[in-house]
């Protein structure tokens, strides 16, 4: 019986993770690199600045500290433009039930997100109202693996770890959570994730009278 429901954003809530991956592949192309599915997952839940030095990485390349900045920059611009074409209403399967029914059972709400972004779609699809507490790439210091994110959201809504549930599409917010002391639900419909207690396809598979 979980008090509190902690959710990731991009890839759990919206439909986001897939504009990450296409702004993050052009920006690639900008040097001649290209890289995979497989090696995305990789890049999931990850803050943007080391998502772009894993791309760096695999692509061989070292660019001084301004221009890094600049190519994070000029990612973000991309993705908005994906982000701006979002309407009201755009969340993925289940959410919106599952959100209204977590509201009335009086349980709490957080949001655990690396997105710099998470207000911006919250508001624009329309679900902003629903958290009691939104924990952001704008407030953690440490990425995901590190269970800081899900650690902060726990404290903010007041209830224990132990009594937290995530739920999660990458591999590096499972491990967080993990490490947190919390139970997490993969959603992952290509079966790509390990190490979780329960995995549904969407949120609308979540049976919430367990929670
Ligand atoms: C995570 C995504 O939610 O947020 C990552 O899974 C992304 O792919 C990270 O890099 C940071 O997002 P943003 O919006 O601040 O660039
Ligand atoms: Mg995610």
């Amino acid at each position: 019986e979980a008090t509190a429901v902690i959710f990731d954003l991009d890839g759990v809530l919206v439909d986001t993770a897939v504009f990450h991956y296409q702004a993050w592949k052009q920006l690639a192309k900008q040097f001649d690199f290209d890289f995979t599915e497989v090696e995305n997952e990789q890049l999931k839940g990850v803050s943007r600045v080391d998502s772009l030095n894993l791309i760096l990485k695999w692509a061989n390349r070292e660019v001084p500290a301004p221009k890094k900045e600049q190519l994070a920059s000029l990612k973000n611009t991309w993705y908005l433009e994906l982000v701006e074409k979002m309407k009201y209403g755009d969340v993925l399967p289940g959410t919106l039930d599952l959100l209204t029914y977590l509201k009335a059972a009086d349980k709490k709400i957080a949001l655990g997100s690396a997105s710099k972004n998470a207000i911006r779609i919250l508001e624009k699809t329309g679900i902003l109202h629903y958290f009691d507490a939104i924990i952001d790439g704008n407030v953690v210091k440490n990425s995901k693996p590190d269970p800081e994110v899900f650690l902060k959201a726990a404290a903010e809504v007041g209830i224990m770890p132990a009594a937290c549930v995530v739920l999660e599409d990458a591999q590096a917010g499972i491990e967080a959570a993990r490490t947190a002391n919390m139970p997490v639900i993969a959603v992952d419909k290509s079966h790509v994730l390990t190490n979780y207690n329960a995995r549904v396809n969407d949120l609308s598979e979540i049976l919430i009278s367990d929670y």
